[in-house]
């Protein structure tokens, strides 16, 4: 019998994308994941999903003053996916989630030690049968330094910021959409918020490719990467 499958189908790998906000992540790994044949798991999600939670039970002014009062909803929330679709307690959260008074508080949410060890134990669950392509801020850091190809993607602020409006005023349906400044802004914010925080800070691992996106299409951004791969495999 001939042997047909490639050697990413033989030995599966895990591919870990990191980097700021609107630097390209979600978009290269998903199209990335579907030529690999691969499962897409978008770890930045799981952390808007319990801040959606957060909001929804008005508990954010509570937990600010007191960060313990989150175990207890830690406990009772579930986190899934249905191929990109997000499922908090079984209910599609996908568009909700991307709201931007999410936004506004998932860095907060995302730096308390109970949040980051339950969505960690999750996430390295969901790859242990590796064949994933992962992306956050810490997948090349914490939750898979071992991963045979690691990413780190960055781009300039103002470029970010200007995709950013451009998807939002895409999706917008006659809602106001915040100015690219303004996106700028709480784009910077959120970048600082997330490397200056304690646990699993958003910082390149020293093995990881840095990938600047500012001038590059997405297909040239998914090219490279998936050039990588094969590299990888080949070897
Ligand atoms: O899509 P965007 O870059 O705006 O953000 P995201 O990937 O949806 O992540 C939202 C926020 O979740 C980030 O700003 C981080 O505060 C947090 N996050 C994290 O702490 N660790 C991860 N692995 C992924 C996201
Ligand atoms: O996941 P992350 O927040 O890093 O970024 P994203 O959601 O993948 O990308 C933010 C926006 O930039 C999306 O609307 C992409 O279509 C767009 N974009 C890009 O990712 N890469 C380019 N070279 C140009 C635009």
């Amino acid at each position: 019998m001939l042997e047909r499958r490639s050697p990413i189908e033989k030995k599966p790998i895990i591919v870990a994308i990191d980097g700021p906000a609107a630097s390209g992540k979600s978009t290269t790994a998903k199209l990335l994941a579907a030529r690999l044949g691969y499962t897409y798991i978008d770890t930045g999600a799981m952390y808007r999903a319990v801040t959606l939670r957060v909001l929804r039970e008005g508990l954010l002014d509570e937990i600010r003053r007191d960060e313990s009062g989150i175990a207890e909803l830690l406990e009772q929330i579930t986190i899934g996916f249905q191929g990109h679709r997000v499922l908090l307690d079984g209910e599609d959260v996908s568009g909700a989630i991307r709201e931007n008074r999410v936004s506004r508080e998932v860095s907060f949410i995302s730096s308390l030690k109970p949040v980051r060890d339950k969505l960690r134990e999750l996430q390295q669950e969901m790859g242990r049968k590796r064949g994933i392509v992962m992306d956050g801020r810490d997948i090349g850091t914490v939750i898979f330094p071992d991963a045979e190809l690691k990413i780190f993607l960055v781009a300039d602020p103002r470029e970010r910021a200007r995709r950013r409006h451009a998807e939002l005023s895409l999706k917008a349906s006659g809602a106001a959409v915040p100015s690219i400044e303004e996106l700028e802004a709480e784009i910077v914010k959120r970048d600082r918020d997330d490397e200056e925080r304690t646990h699993a800070p958003l910082r390149r691992h020293a093995d990881a490719v840095l990938l600047d996106t500012s001038k590059m299409t997405i297909d040239e951004q998914v090219n490279v990467v998936y050039e990588l791969v094969n590299k990888i495999a080949g070897q």
